[in-house]
């Protein structure tokens, strides 16, 4: 596949950035979208032009770091993929493809297509946690009964990658979906209720002071989410919300 690439281009954090447009030829259509930024960039060096920064680690869509905007779409057209996972198959021969860093006032863009998600980091510092007694007399996790249907929602909103998707995608900025997750992998389960009250108020308190906007019940999070995070768990979230702000003394 012969591709035109539109892709923005930024030097650092204060650079006001541009698009800039690439050609870049002989793409399989069975290589991956990153697959084929490596071709761009390995044809960017023999030209003496800086290869294309952008995020990525584990390429299976596990860890959420690729976090490109194509054509338009988080994670690009196909539907419970993040970008490692996206097939050059979803594209024509001949197409041009426009690809744009994750945007959010609370993702600023670092370099190119790369951008700043420690805003996530510091949520899940300020409550997405258990605190776990290992005096020794510690009982193990094996022995506390968990129904099935609740350890299945626990596992349906552990299944967050933190990847943003949702931010990049929500008019609002919103992260609500990526905190009521966080929050809702705990609520369910008897190890996290010690902190719950705690835990919800801190998250949407600290979600908050980093800026990210409100849901106003869009649903364009679940959509593009790679991994299918239910709204339900933001209607969960907010009655815990509510519930820890009528009831706990903070
Ligand atoms: S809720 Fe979905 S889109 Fe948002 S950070 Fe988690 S995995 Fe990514
Ligand atoms: S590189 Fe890890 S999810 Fe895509």
């Amino acid at each position: 596949m012969d591709l035109t690439l539109k892709i923005w281009r930024q030097k650092d954090k204060n650079d006001k950035g541009s698009m800039e447009t690439y050609p870049v030829t002989g793409i399989s259509e069975h290589a991956s979208f990153l697959e084929m930024l490596d071709v761009l960039n390995e044809q960017l060096i023999t030209q003496g032009i800086e290869p294309v920064a952008f995020d990525h680690d584990c390429r299976e869509g596990i860890c959420g770091m690729c976090s490109l905007y194509i054509n338009g779409e988080a994670h690009g057209p196909d539907r419970r993929v993040t970008t490692c996972q996206l097939h050059m198959r979803m594209f024509k021969d001949g197409e041009t493809i426009h690809i744009e860093p994750f945007r959010s006032g609370s993702f600023p863009v670092l370099k190119d297509l790369v951008v700043d998600r420690s805003a996530f980091d510091r949520i899940q510092q300020s409550g997405g946690f258990i605190s776990v007694n290992t005096s020794g007399n510690t009982q193990d996790a094996n022995a506390v009964p968990i129904a099935k249907p609740m350890a299945d929602k626990a596992m349906d909103a552990a299944t967050c990658i933190g990847c943003g998707a949702c931010v990049a995608t929500c008019k609002n900025s919103s992260a609500m979906l990526f905190v009521a997750a966080k929050v809702s992998q705990f609520s369910y389960l008897p190890q996290g209720q010690v902190e719950r009250k705690q835990r919800v108020l801190n998250m949407v308190d600290q979600m908050d002071k980093e800026g990210f906007g409100n849901c106003t019940n869009t649903g364009a999070c679940e959509v593009e989410c790679p991994k299918g995070i239910s709204l339900e768990f933001i209607a969960r979230m907010n009655k815990d919300y509510l519930t820890a702000s009528i009831t706990s003394e903070k």
